[in-house]
């Protein structure tokens, strides 16, 4: 199937939801772009609470003060303005932290503090008001569940946690990091275990969501199987994308 660029904005509503390192983002990223729609990774959110709590010398564990810095902190997505591997700028309080988000220390810390209700209300709220002017593809665990159960599409993308470490072992490698394959492997997987088995808004598919594993597709195949689900809910309007 060929995929032309829309000229006009779908203004659809989509969800994107599944574990760590399933590949939402670089999948999230093209799809958005080829359907003209906005692309918030909601992961960089939570990553910035983890990462504020931690140079505030906040203790991951202190939830009231998590909550606090939750609320209070200035979070920021931008075009990205350096030519260094990112896709995209993250500010806390206007400084750069597109890098440090991704650290060992935000990494071990992030789904700690994703548990908590008062951090998942205040990102929910602040993930409900952008995606309230439409046009945009919204990324994370509980975006169709929680965030935005009326999406008019939700995928659930899926692959089994050794995939998963092996891309992000390539990703790395290509930044010039070597990790330890059966390190991320592990890491992976007690991520998928704390992000499932949480009491507020755990990882799970919606009831409505599109299931897709990625084990054996490129991201291309991944991104057109998502087009032609665009096209469906588009037929209904009578306007195809492809
Ligand atoms: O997608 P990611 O690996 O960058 O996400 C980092 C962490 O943030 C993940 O371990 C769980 C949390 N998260 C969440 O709880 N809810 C979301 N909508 C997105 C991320």
């Amino acid at each position: 199937m060929t995929v032309y660029p829309l000229f006009i904005p779908t203004g659809l509503i989509i969800a994107v939801d599944g574990p760590a390192a399933s590949g939402k983002t670089t999948v999230g990223l093209r799809f958005a772009k080829l359907i003209r729609a906005i692309c918030l990774d909601t992961g960089i959110m939570y990553r910035a609470v983890a990462l504020a709590a931690l140079n505030s010398k906040i203790d991951p564990l202190d939830e009231p003060a998590v909550v606090e810095v939750a609320e209070r902190i200035n979070i920021q997505v931008k075009p990205a303005s350096v030519k260094d591997g990112r896709s995209y700028d993250v500010l806390i309080d206007g400084a750069d932290v597109t890098w440090e988000i991704r650290s060992d220390g935000v990494n071990r810390s992030v789904s700690e503090v994703s548990v908590y209700k008062g951090v998942r209300r205040a990102m929910t709220l602040r993930q409900q008001d952008i995606a309230r002017a439409g046009n945009i593809v919204m990324l994370g665990r509980d975006i169709g569940t929680v965030v935005l159960p009326d999406a008019d599409l939700k995928f659930y993308l899926n692959a089994s946690a050794e995939v998963r470490a092996q891309r992000r072992y390539e990703e790395e490698k290509k930044r010039g990091v070597i990790l330890d394959l059966s390190e991320v492997i592990a890491s992976i997987k007690h991520r998928d275990v704390l992000d499932s088995s949480r009491k507020h808004a755990p990882l799970k598919p919606a009831e409505d969501a599109i299931t897709i594993n990625t084990d054996t597709l490129s991201i291309e195949q991944v991104v057109d199987r998502m087009i032609v689900e665009v096209n469906t809910v588009l037929r209904k309007h009578s306007f195809t994308c492809d």
